[in-house]
């Protein structure tokens, strides 16, 4: 059967399963689809739930063939072969606008970590961005192999100039009314499940959780003003920047085969980067959030020692110097401003004038002297280095008067 997409809307991934639907009760021996995007608009909440039902399809044995337009950002987002690990370092290393597969908890850490990093390197983030993005894609990936009982979750997520980050997870599981079943509560419709799911202390089995999970990601995306979404069992559940509830059922009810979008999980939600999240109000006032990345990189003095060698993205560019920027903007931010960051050239060869200037001539412009005086230090540097970033900072400060 051929379907066609043209464009890509929430309701694209409904379409979809109707039309193999349709094309099954006309001809239920066809077990070759083929699909052709039309359709561009890589945004996480439509292609997700597309690429993990393709897969299920696959999975059971159908063939499928898909048809990119000539943009091949669906192409390379793994709509139709999804991401997976292990992998080589490169895909890790730009880990957004992909879709991800995973089923076990050290593939969550490693794409988590993966995002994380390309989230520090890519925008300044307000205080506790970062933090409840990690936060929060681990409590949702994680819900995924606890209570789905799908074989994979899917994960894409993509930052926007906006400064948004829009985050999609999906699983061909059970369902959040179906997960209930056996536990202390009884439930009769799907929205009540997910209602319940967002309360706080509520699981479906306090042997495996605490149920905080969903509440968790609720309060945040509040705080932050940002929108979340969440289908499964067949309705959706929205929530938006004012606290706004939507609530509606998926068109379709009556196709016979049951799709495996009707019964799983889609939850989606979108941050706003400059908007500063308090944890401590979420999770109470003696709330400390252990920041795995910064505590990797302490010493023993308590200051965070960066290892310029060590940067993927080199040392060459101007953007490698905005990325290395951003990079030691946020680790201010996550200290809060209260632990010595160490810069450490050991070990670079030579670095590029645009970069020292996008780097520590722009540090030093946007921390203002007397902030990077008692908080940034740079050692280990070769004279050549030292002269490279000496003229670049003195340039950027003649620029200003
Ligand atoms: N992907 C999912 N598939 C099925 N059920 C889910 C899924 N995510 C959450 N749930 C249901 O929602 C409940 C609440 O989830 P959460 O708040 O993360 O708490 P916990 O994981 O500690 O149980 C779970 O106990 C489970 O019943
Ligand atoms: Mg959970």
């Amino acid at each position: 059967m051929n379907i066609t997409i043209d464009w890509l809307t929430k309701t694209t991934i409904q379409y979809f399963i109707k039309k193999i639907n349709d094309g099954l009760s006309i001809n239920r021996m066809d077990r070759c689809i083929e699909i052709n995007f039309n359709a561009t608009a890589p945004f996480p909440e439509n292609l997700v739930p597309i690429c993990g039902v393709i897969d299920y399809l696959k999975e059971i044995g159908f063939r499928i063939k898909v048809l990119y337009p000539k943009d091949s950002r669906l192409l390379q987002s793994g709509l139709s072969n999804p991401y997976k690990l292990p992998l080589n370092d490169y895909d890790l290393l730009s880990p957004t606008n992909r879709i991800w597969r995973y089923n076990t908890p050290e593939e969550v850490f490693k794409i988590v970590s993966a995002f994380v990093n390309h989230l520090n390197n890519k925008i300044v983030c307000a205080k506790g961005v970062v933090e409840s993005f990690e936060w929060t894609i681990n409590e949702i990936m994680d819900n995924v192999i606890q209570h789905s009982q799908s074989k994979y979750g899917y994960i894409m997520c993509t930052v926007y100039s906006n400064s948004h980050i829009s985050v999609a997870i999906f699983d061909n599981g059970i369902g959040i009314l179906q997960s209930f079943k056996g536990s202390k509560y009884r439930l009769r419709s799907p929205f009540d499940a997910i209602e319940l799911a967002m309360r706080e202390n509520t699981t479906r089995d306090p042997k495996i959780g605490q149920g905080n999970g969903m509440w968790g990601m609720k309060k945040i995306v509040n705080n932050n003003k940002g929108v979340l979404s969440i289908t499964s069992s067949g309705v959706n559940i929205s929530i938006d920047e004012h606290d706004t509830v939507l609530k509606h059922e998926l068109k379709d009810k009556s196709i016979r085969m049951k799709t495996p979008y009707h019964l799983g999980t889609l939850v989606d939600f979108q941050f706003n980067c400059n908007n500063e999240i308090c944890l401590s109000d979420i999770f109470g006032k003696n709330y400390e959030y252990t920041n795995l990345t910064l505590e990797n990189l302490e010493d023993n003095q308590n200051r965070i020692n960066v290892k310029i060698s060590q940067f993927s993205f080199g040392c060459a560019t101007r953007l490698a110097g905005e990325s290395a920027r951003n990079l030691v903007l946020n680790y201010l931010v996550q200290s809060n401003y209260s632990q010595i960051i160490i810069l450490d050239f050991s070990g670079v060869s030579i670095i590029a004038s645009s970069f020292a200037d996008e780097f520590i001539g722009k540090l030093l412009q946007e921390c203002g002297f007397i902030q990077f005086n008692n908080l940034i230090r740079i050692t280990n540097i070769s004279k050549e280095n030292m002269s490279i970033i000496n003229r670049s900072v003195m340039q950027r400060i003649s620029e200003n008067d």
